[in-house]
């Protein structure tokens, strides 16, 4: 059972590989399958600025393309100054098509000091494809 602390100190660690030449903004993200397998990510930027990925879609496409779809939590680091980080648009979106809306979203300045958010209060309203 993994617990909470450790997811962000996951999401911590992998803010280390970060490959930002352009913004120098770290963020490390680490996500919790519902198994129990934790995935890891970092921004990874680009010249061509819409290439860059962020570090939250990076943890969740390894976990995706290994057959994870079920998620219970995911933890995203960065040093935001006053603010506790938050995961962009594009990712909410992403998130929205695998999180239910209680998932918990951690936002990490450090193993010590983080929020644990439901994934609605960051994205209500989520759209949803009708088949
Ligand atoms: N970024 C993330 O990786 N996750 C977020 O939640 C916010 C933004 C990255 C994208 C880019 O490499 C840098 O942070 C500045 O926007």
């Amino acid at each position: 059972m993994t617990d909470l602390k450790t997811l962000a100190s996951l999401a911590v660690e992998a803010r280390k590989n970060a490959y930002v030449p352009y913004s120098h903004f770290t963020v490390g993200a680490a996500v919790l399958c519902s198994d129990g397998t934790i995935y890891t990510g970092c921004n990874i930027e680009n010249s061509s600025f819409g290439a860059t990925i962020c570090a939250e879609r990076v943890a969740m496409t390894k976990a995706i393309s290994d057959g994870h779809l079920k998620f219970d939590a995911i933890a995203i680091a960065a040093d935001n100054g006053d603010d506790y980080i938050v995961p962009c648009g594009i990712c909410r979106q992403f998130m929205s098509e695998f999180f239910s809306p209680q998932t918990p979203v951690l936002q990490v300045k450090s193993a010590e000091d983080f929020l644990v958010t439901p994934f609605e209060n960051l994205f209500p309203g989520v759209f949803v494809l009708k088949k």
